[in-house]
């Protein structure tokens, strides 16, 4: 991957002749000409290097500098500064420049300071992205669930990060888990070095996305402005994660397309192939299929998406992993809010365990997180629970039945025909099954049976 060098400087012969150099030395350059112009790069193109004039025509140098630190903590910014002005070096030095240059410099000085500094960079990203990856084992973002399903699940994490770059495609309902999976994907691979970038197509419009994906050259269109990386080049060497990717349009599929065949792309109104190696991890809480055959979403796409794909089933198809859940989540807010909850009562445990949980994992861990904010205790008690909850229990709690399809069948036959005093033809008309379809459901459902079962009122 090459480093990429910004030079602010107002003078065009410096910028143009800094460029040369260190294009030659297998940079990419960008150049700006006023403190302005230079953070508005620094947010678009991300450098790894800075070389910045002190002298600047709308501001000083060492409040650029100021900026540019709080914008981000690892780029490496070499100053510039005019013959004597020591008294600015020192200040760019306290404010976190790596080195500086007094004009007029050589050239091996600028070649040297520049190398050192994206050496200081890469090692200082690299510690970074360490650091963030321990903070996130720590704070433990563990996939919980021993059930079938779930180990299946994690069984199949496994094997996809031991490949680089095969897609994946994850399928499931609201909250049961998707961006949770891509992250461990990204951070259990060779890949968790590099950025992990997430983009919910849905929230953009067609050209939008287009653009957020692949970026676009500087004026490729009204309102371009500057050249942008997308995130496709931004996360080389990591992870995309394109979530709800049912919602691109088809102009932006056929784009998809083509750079996951070729590994390569052209920003917007731009003309070079930029490559670059990413995994592709895409995610749907929608039947893409049905989507196929409307002709809203290219299956060439969808086959070179799906390579590996992973479901993760409802929340409670998942058996006693509801529980599982429900205490890691009492353990973790009662961290959060200094509270004591350590379990769950059977009651409470046997309610949960029969409750559909329509909004799966996130809407467990939002009950969760609720319970031991406004309550106190040790334990989760049926009291804690919301009347959803409580309230319509299912089938799988014993103590209310609900009748099978059979039953409710049987019963409107009965009060059909109570309300056709018994007359079985009209019963039937009014049905719409034939007087013969009747006697054979009846018969069927024991209506007619004398000897026992339900009777006709
Ligand atoms: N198996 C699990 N173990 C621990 N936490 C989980 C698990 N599954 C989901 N969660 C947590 O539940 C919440 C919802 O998960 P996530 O955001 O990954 O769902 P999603 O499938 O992406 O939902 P949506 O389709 O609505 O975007 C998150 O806080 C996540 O950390
Ligand atoms: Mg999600």
């Amino acid at each position: 991957m090459k480093n990429t060098v910004l030079v602010v400087d107002d003078e065009i012969l410096i910028r143009k002749s800094l460029s040369r150099v260190l294009r030659e030395k297998g940079y990419l350059v960008e150049g700006a000409s006023t403190g302005a112009e230079g953070l508005e790069k620094v947010e678009s193109v991300r450098p790894q290097v800075i070389i910045l004039d002190m002298r600047l025509p709308d501001t000083d140098g060492l409040s650029v500098l100021r900026k540019v630190r709080q914008m981000d903590s690892l780029v490496q910014v070499i100053v510039i500064t005019a013959y004597g002005d020591v008294q600015s070096a020192v200040e760019a030095m306290k404010l976190g420049a790596c080195d500086f240059l007094r004009k007029p410099y050589e050239k091996e000085d600028i070649e040297m300071a520049v190398e050192a500094a994206a050496r200081t960079f890469r090692q200082a990203n690299e510690l970074d992205l360490y650091r963030r990856k321990e903070k996130r084992r720590y704070t433990g973002e563990e996939i919980i669930g021993t059930s079938g399903p779930m180990k299946e699940v994690r069984d199949l994490i496994e094997k996809v990060v031991r490949s680089q770059a095969t897609s994946v495609f994850i399928t499931g309902e609201s909250g049961t888990g998707k961006e949770l999976v891509a992250r461990a994907i990204h951070y259990r691979s060779d890949r968790a070095q590099a950025p992990l970038m997430e983009v919910n197509c849905s929230s953009f419009q067609e050209t939008l996305l287009e653009n957020e994906l692949f970026g676009h050259e500087r004026g490729a269109f009204t309102d371009a402005g500057d050249l942008k990386k997308g995130l496709v080049e931004l996360c080389d060497g990591g992870t995309l994660f394109l979530d709800e990717v049912a919602d691109m349009s088809m102009p932006t599929q056929a784009k998809l397309l083509r750079f996951i065949d070729y590994r390569n792309f052209k920003r917007v109104g731009g003309a070079e192939d930029i490559s670059v190696d990413i995994r592709i991890v895409a995610a749907s809480n929608k039947d893409l299929e049905s989507d196929i055959r409307t002709g809203r979403f290219r299956s060439d796409l969808y086959f070179r998406l799906k390579v590996v794909s992973i479901h993760l089933p409802p929340l409670n198809e998942r058996g006693d992993d509801v529980l599982l859940l429900a205490r890691h989540f009492l353990r973790e807010f009662s961290r959060q809010f200094q509270k004591d909850f350590r379990d769950i009562t059977p009651d409470a445990a046997r309610l949960m365990l029969s409750y559909r949980w329509p909004g799966n994992v996130r809407e467990l861990r939002n009950l969760i997180e609720r319970v031991v904010l406004l309550e106190d205790g040790r334990q989760l008690e049926l009291d804690h629970l919301p009347a959803e909850v409580a309230g319509r229990r299912l089938a799988s709690d014993h103590s209310i039945a609900l009748p099978t399809l059979a039953q409710i069948e049987a019963d409107h036959i009965a009060e059909v025909l109570r309300l056709a005093a018994g007359n079985k033809s009209r019963a039937a008309r009014v049905l719409g099954i034939s007087r013969q379809g009747l006697i054979e459901k009846l018969r069927r459902s024991r209506l007619l049976d004398e000897g026992g079962g339900r009777q006709v009122s």
